[in-house]
């Protein structure tokens, strides 16, 4: 008799932490736990930094006015890059994404009213932006960077309004994600009540005005750490190793906290000369880094690229490199194909052509703790490019066929010892994996 009610106390219990789960994850569903930074409820009261409730439809004066501003924002935040597809009609979206259950396209968002955004409110806009919530209660993919947008203040998200507002309306219909079941993002509130943040960054009163503006360009607009810092299981952003690197479409973004671009040997003089140009002494760059240069930080005005290079660097100073010891046939085998196919370019002494090749003795990617940038580059070789300001790279050869795997490891041992100051810990292996992975 007593055994049985123990048991029976034993079931309820159960089914009492069984239903809570279920209406715990019912409400977390439904959006219960959901927070948002947009204050819609205040129609028409003004915001802490001076600006209406985004609740009141902006007058078209309003948007001709912010509108210049917006322009500025748009390439500082990078919109194009995703919105405005290769060779596409501008805004009219397209860039495709290749996520775990199939693909997913960046969508129009033009005025137009049918294909675009042209229907929408200011504060749908503000919610898409800083929430991940788009018109009518969809909730948007990550791959839209909301969680860094989250931190951009309702002033500047109100003149990205103004300005999308202002352009050529594009009849352009969103191309369907290939998702294999259409409610994978309902369950969007799951991901965000783990990897939104629900406040807002406050600017850090013991750093100068520049490292804040700083943060601001890259933390929120410029969303540098959506490439640069590593992700966790669930596709989340890892707040405690934020900038520290991470593996995007097949080649690494590198560490660009203070200690990671120090060993990369920017200074921030060296690194606000260089995000504009996207050339310097570090090299070129190359693969998704191409695009942020290309639409966006080359449009930076000098006290933006200054904030940015004092936000990033933060006092930290480069790192000089020495030489690692390297075995001899090594050395000599690295040494021969470097002197035979690469120095007609790159320099006997690594010290690169201006306007044809950069210097390898100073290059950044011979510095990076992991050699994949620069097997990638040697075995797929890189388009020619136009940099900013006039600025041209010839194309580089792919040596795929050329030199086998044994030979390139040689070869980046060789560079990565002498000039990097980086250990020659490349195996043949290493490069046979590259050669096989599967790069965009
Ligand atoms: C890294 C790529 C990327 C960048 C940069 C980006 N977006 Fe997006 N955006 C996307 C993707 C992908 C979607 C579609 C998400 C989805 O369908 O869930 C999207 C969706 C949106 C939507 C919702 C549109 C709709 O029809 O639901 C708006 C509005 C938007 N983006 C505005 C912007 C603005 C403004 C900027 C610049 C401040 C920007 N995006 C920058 C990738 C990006
Ligand atoms: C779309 C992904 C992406 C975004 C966004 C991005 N980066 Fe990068 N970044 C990369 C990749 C990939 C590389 C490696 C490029 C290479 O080897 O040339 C890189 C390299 C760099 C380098 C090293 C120089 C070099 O070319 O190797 C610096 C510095 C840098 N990024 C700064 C930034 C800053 C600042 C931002 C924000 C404004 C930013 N990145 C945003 C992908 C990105
Ligand atoms: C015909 C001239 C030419 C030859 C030969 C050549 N390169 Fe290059 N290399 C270039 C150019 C030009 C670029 C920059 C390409 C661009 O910006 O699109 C480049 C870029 C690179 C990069 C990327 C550097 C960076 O800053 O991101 C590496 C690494 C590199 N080369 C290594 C080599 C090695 C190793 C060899 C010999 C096996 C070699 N190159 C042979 C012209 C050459």
């Amino acid at each position: 008799m007593r055994k049985r009610s123990l048991a029976r106390r034993i079931l309820v219990s159960i089914a009492v932490v069984v239903v809570a789960c279920v209406l715990g994850a019912l409400a977390v569903f439904l959006g219960a736990f959901e927070n948002s930074v947009v204050d819609t409820s205040l129609e028409p009261l003004v915001t802490d930094d001076g600006h209406a409730s985004p609740a009141r439809p902006m007058s078209d004066d309003e948007i001709a006015a912010l509108a210049p501003r917006g322009r500025y924002l748009a390439a500082a935040a990078d919109c194009a890059a995703c919105h405005t597809g290769p060779g596409g009609a501008p805004w009219a979206g397209g860039r495709a994404f290749e996520m775990p259950f199939g693909t997913l396209y960046a969508t129009n968002i033009s005025p137009d009213p049918t294909y675009g955004i042209g229907g929408w409110s200011r504060a749908d806009f503000h919610r898409a932006l800083r929430d991940g919530v788009g018109k009518g209660g969809r909730h948007l993919y990550p791959a839209m960077p909301y969680v860094s947008y989250r931190n951009l203040t309702a002033a500047d998200v109100d003149a990205l309004y103004a300005f999308l507002m202002t352009q050529a309306p594009m009849a352009v219909p969103n191309r369907a994600d290939s998702f294999p079941f259409p409610y994978v993002r309902r369950f969007m509130t799951f991901w965000n009540l783990i990897n939104l943040p629900r406040t807002v960054a406050a600017d850090d009163r013991s750093k100068a005005p520049a490292w804040n503006r700083g943060r601001y360009l890259v933390d929120a607009l410029g969303h540098c750490g959506e490439c640069h810092t590593p992700r966790d299981f669930t596709m989340g952003m890892i707040r405690d190793r934020y900038l520290e690197g991470a593996l995007i479409e097949g080649v690494d973004a590198p560490d660009i906290t203070p200690a990671g671009l120090a060993r990369l040997g920017f200074s921030e003089e060296g690194l606000a000369r260089f995000l504009p140009a996207g050339l310097g002494p570090q090299g070129v760059v190359s693969f998704s880094m191409y695009d942020v240069v290309h639409h966006s930080t080359r449009y930076l005005t000098g006290d933006d690229v200054a904030a940015m290079a004092a936000y990033l660097v933060d006092g930290a100073l480069p790192v000089a490199t020495a030489p690692v010891p390297i075995a001899a046939d090594v050395a000599a085998s690295g040494r021969q194909h470097y002197v035979e196919l690469c120095s007609a370019c790159h320099g006997l002494a690594g010290e690169g052509i201006p306007h044809v090749a950069p210097a390898m003795a100073t290059n950044a990617d011979l510095r990076l703790p992991d050699a994949r940038n620069l097997l990638v580059a040697v075995v797929d070789g890189l388009p020619a490019r136009a940099f900013p300001g006039r600025e041209r790279m010839q194309a580089m050869p792919a040596f795929a066929d050329l030199l086998a795997d044994g030979e390139i490891a040689d070869l980046a041992n060789y560079l990565r010892a002498t000039w990097g100051g980086t250990a020659p810990d490349v195996t043949a292996d290493a490069v046979s994996e590259i050669r096989r992975a599967e790069r965009p």
